[in-house]
């Protein structure tokens, strides 16, 4: 079996930079797929009032988000569910973001597809959607954000 992917946290200016670009609004549901320790949820409900839900399998990380959700009194907004990203519930989220390697990406393309079929905007920090066309890529300390927009095949 595969190892899974490692937690590495993305830094927070490209985490403010991948929300802005997505063009979060108040009261849009935000669903990271492999949330770490949670920096991405807590700041789409910070910093815009989004409601954010992650899915993660490290029970350590899922802990550190439930208790700093309730601590920052954020815990309406901020979700975490404790199971594969791969079986995520995307119907109501409004944006997407991801930070995972380009196997796991591939294994939940026909997913993302569908979500942009729907309306759903998906930002990826470090790694394309294999076979997807990006509607915008930008540099931000040293790694690319991708945005789509739109399904577009390669
Ligand atoms: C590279 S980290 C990104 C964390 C966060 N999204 C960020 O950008 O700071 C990837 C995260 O995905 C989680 N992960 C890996 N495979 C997963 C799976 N199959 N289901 C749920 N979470 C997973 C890891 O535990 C890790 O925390």
């Amino acid at each position: 079996m595969k190892k899974p992917v490692p937690f590495v946290p993305t830094p927070l200016p490209v985490v403010y930079r991948m929300l802005d670009l997505a063009g979060v609004e108040e009261g849009e549901t935000v669903v990271d797929l492999g949330c770490g320790d949670g920096r991405i949820l807590f700041t789409a409900a910070e910093r815009y009032g989004a409601r954010a839900v992650g899915y993660e399998i490290r029970p350590g990380l899922i802990e550190y988000i439930r208790r700093s959700a309730k601590v920052k009194r954020l815990d309406d907004l901020v979700k975490v569910v404790n199971a594969d990203l791969r079986n995520a519930s995307l119907d109501n989220a409004d944006v997407i973001t991801l930070y995972l390697t380009s196997d796991l990406l591939s294994q939940i393309r026909p997913r993302l597809e569908k979500a942009l079929q729907h309306g759903t905007r998906i930002v990826s920090h470090g790694f394309k959607i294999p076979g997807l066309i990006p509607s915008e890529a930008e540099k931000r300390n040293g790694k690319i954000i991708y945005l789509y927009r739109r399904l577009e095949k390669i």
